[in-house]
């Protein structure tokens, strides 16, 4: 792909070119310029809550399928590691557990919860050994509510990320959100990911999209709001729609707000109900085949309302209409469209972020 050039005025700008979503170099250098330096969700805290728990995961499979593991030590800190044996490669851990140190199943090495060599067989001659290399790479971690994040390449600080967002709802009682895994559910998308995010980020197509959500929300007050590496829709709820009950100290006290839909770069989307959360986890496949994992946690005592059940017919909607889009950027005579500036911010928004990053 030709460097594509997003001019930071929206009144000017023009979209990602087609190119971007239909050559597979540029899928594959997203990979490592856009997914290794974000923050993905890898465990749950209760998942590591003991002192010796140990949980392997990937990073973002298929994507990236790094694999790592958490570990919380005997003194109670949480360490975020390679899995990868550091003498011939063998994943250490399979399963999650409690263990008092990390042994490798092949040869015998070991490693502490914390990550650093201890011991090996058979090695006693061997010259300039252990050295740090020997040691399983620590990764920076981070925390939200009970959800855990990891980065192989941050460029930017989990804070920096995710702190917009924490500003904001810091008010909700993140820490007692529980997932429901009989309300999460996996979707796969025949499009590209980016097209699935550009359809999130803009509230546009609600009243030709989605008629049901169209009724409860008030698309006259419907917002963005842009933050470095995030940004907000703030849905209003109509009279007589469910909505948060927001507390003083908040920027939003007295706006009915019926949903907060934050999405955090590249593929994240937190959106926060008054029962809860439903987190979207994006997860490119290939080219033209995305994965979408739905994630439901619920706020202690807070009731499920009807909204949790239209989110199945909303994303039936959204995956249709991002279906036809796959198709029509293959056309010859489509390369490029323009902006709303008071409805598209969003897609806008992250135009430029996949820009920045993919230039490096
Ligand atoms: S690969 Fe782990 S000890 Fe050999
Ligand atoms: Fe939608």
């Amino acid at each position: 792909m030709k460097q594509a050039y997003i001019d930071a005025d929206i009144k000017k700008s023009a979209t990602l070119p087609t190119s971007f979503y239909k050559d597979p170099a540029v899928f594959e250098a997203a990979k490592e310029a856009i997914f290794a330096p974000s923050w993905q969700v890898a465990c749950d805290a209760k998942d590591i809550a003991k002192k010796g728990s140990v949980y392997p995961f990937e990073f973002l499979s298929p994507t990236l399928p790094e694999p790592l593991l958490f570990s919380r030590d005997h003194k109670g800190t949480l360490n975020c590691l390679s899995n990868v044996c550091t003498h011939r490669g063998n994943i250490l851990v399979t399963e999650p557990g409690q263990k008092r140190v990390l042994s490798c199943g092949y040869h015998g090495r070991c490693f502490g919860l914390d990550g650093k060599f201890r011991s090996m067989p058979e090695f006693e001659c061997v010259e300039n050994f252990p050295t740090e290399k020997d040691n399983l790479a620590n990764l920076s971690h981070g925390k939200l509510g009970p959800l855990h994040f990891a980065s192989l390449a941050p460029k930017h600080s989990f804070d920096e990320v995710f702190g917009a967002m924490l500003d904001r709802i810091g008010w909700m009682p993140l820490d007692s959100l529980k997932l429901f895994p009989e309300h999460s559910k996996d979707y796969e998308v025949n499009a590209h990911w980016a097209l699935y995010c550009d359809n999130f980020l803009e509230g546009f197509h609600i009243p030709y999209v989605h008629p049901a959500l169209n009724e409860a929300l008030d698309f006259g007050a419907y917002t963005y709001e842009l933050f470095p590496f995030s940004n907000l829709q703030l849905g209003v709820a109509k009279e007589g729609e469910p909505c948060f009950d927001i507390p003083e100290g908040s920027v939003d006290y007295g706006k009915r707000i019926y949903a907060y839909y934050f999405w955090v770069f590249p593929n994240l989307m937190f959106n926060f109900y008054p029962w809860g959360l439903s987190l979207n986890i994006v997860r490119p496949l290939s080219i033209d085949k995305t994965a979408i994992h739905f994630r439901n946690y619920r706020f202690e005592d807070a009731e499920f309302d009807q909204t949790v059940h239209n989110l199945d017919n909303t994303e039936m909607e959204d995956e249709a209409v991002v279906e036809q889009v796959q198709k029509g950027i293959q056309s010859r005579f489509y390369t490029k469209g323009r902006f709303s500036p008071t409805m598209e911010q969003g897609v806008h928004h992250f135009h430029q972020l996949v820009n920045t990053f993919l230039k490096g």
